[in-house]
């Protein structure tokens, strides 16, 4: 049993990866600014602080008065296009912040920590599937943050010894009965296509012109269950001693297959039984036309592989969420 502090654990991700801890025996603790993550998302068996990570002397004393040992960070802003256009939120909260947690977590002595990282590291890369020595060039704000934490945590290990896992996912999906996908504003592909399924708003594909077999964007989903299983399978290995995280070590996340915008669209509509109004707009700036990775790595050294491969399967389950949930969290997180 380790006691485990989860920023953003109000969040999509990390709600369903504490509730994930949980179930494995491991005591958590909760912090989120509530900023975009819900109260009513964080499992009722967790602790919860309501705040940010960005403060460290702050985080500091929670780490201590909670018995902290290690952290698994989820929180961060998470939008490519606001990053574009408001870089400095993501340089000021995403990396300055995220030195904050490291120094607090150094003044506490937790020594162990798992980073929610992303594809996004790898902008648009020269070859698919990707794997984690390919070049990390991101191509916004975003990606770059995230690139700049891990390179701290990095740098944190050597200095000091802290033991970290960096995940880098590609495009999570799905739900658990209890807890699901709710962001305001939705950008992602999966959730507004339930939407048009409700008759709620007719979705937009971005752009029918790149070079894939039906010139729509190629991406490779993992069912968010799947990811909280690798973010326990990633704390075991921070445990001292452990040969796995001597250096710091930094695993992708995939199914090791895509699927392309249109793809998921017909598995949508398979999954709810409804047809999908859709138009085809123009390209989203920034979208790369292939993102899959390679995860063999995950599954040597941290013995990862999805359980829940099935596209359709994912889509079931969001759907099954969004239908028990009309409202999302709705008011619950006042
Ligand atoms: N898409 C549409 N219509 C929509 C939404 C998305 O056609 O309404 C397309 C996108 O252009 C993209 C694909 O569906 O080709 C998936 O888009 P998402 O927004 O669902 O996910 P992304 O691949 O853009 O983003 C994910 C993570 C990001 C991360 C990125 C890595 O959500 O945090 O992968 O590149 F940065």
């Amino acid at each position: 049993m380790t006691r485990v502090l989860v920023t953003g654990g109000a969040g999509y991700v990390g709600s369903v990866s504490a509730a994930a801890f949980i179930d494995a025996g491991h005591d958590v603790v909760v912090l989120d600014d509530l900023t975009t993550g819900h109260r009513a998302a964080v499992p009722s068996r967790a602790g919860f602080v309501q705040g940010t990570y960005v403060d460290e002397s702050a985080l500091a004393r929670t780490l201590a008065i909670e018995g902290i040992e290690a952290i698994l960070h989820c929180a961060a802003r998470s939008l490519v296009g606001e990053s574009i256009v408001d870089p400095g939120r993501y340089f000021r909260e995403n990396v300055a912040g995220g030195v904050a947690l490291l120094d607090a977590a150094r003044t506490a002595g937790v020594e162990r920590i798992v980073f929610s990282s992303t594809a996004a590291v790898y902008g648009a890369p020269d070859t698919t599937p990707i794997p984690e020595d390919a070049p990390v060039r991101p191509i916004n704000p975003y990606g770059e943050s995230k690139r700049a934490f891990e390179s701290a945590m990095a740098w944190y290990g050597r200095a000091y010894g802290l033991r970290s896992v960096a995940l880098r996912y590609f495009n999570v999906a799905g739900a658990t009965p209890a807890l699901g996908e709710d962001h305001e504003p939705e950008t992602h592909l999966i959730p507004n296509l339930l939407r048009a399924a409700d008759g709620e708003a007719e979705a937009t594909v971005f752009g029918d012109d790149y070079p894939t077999p039906d010139g729509t964007c190629i991406r490779d989903y993992i069912h968010v269950s799947d990811l909280a299983e690798a973010h326990l399978l990633a704390l075991e290995a921070t445990e001292a001693g452990d040969p796995r995280t001597t250096e710091p070590l930094v695993c992708n996340l995939g199914n090791g297959g895509g699927f392309s915008v249109r793809e998921v669209i017909a598995a949508t509509e398979r999954a709810t039984g409804r047809p999908i109004r859709y138009r085809v707009g123009p390209r989203r700036p920034g979208d790369p036309p292939v993102l899959v990775a390679r995860a063999d790595r995950a599954a040597h050294l941290l013995g990862w592989r999805p359980a829940r491969p099935s596209l359709e399967g994912m889509v079931e389950s969001a759907w099954a969420w969004r239908q028990a949930h009309p409202a999302g969290y709705g008011r619950s997180d006042a």
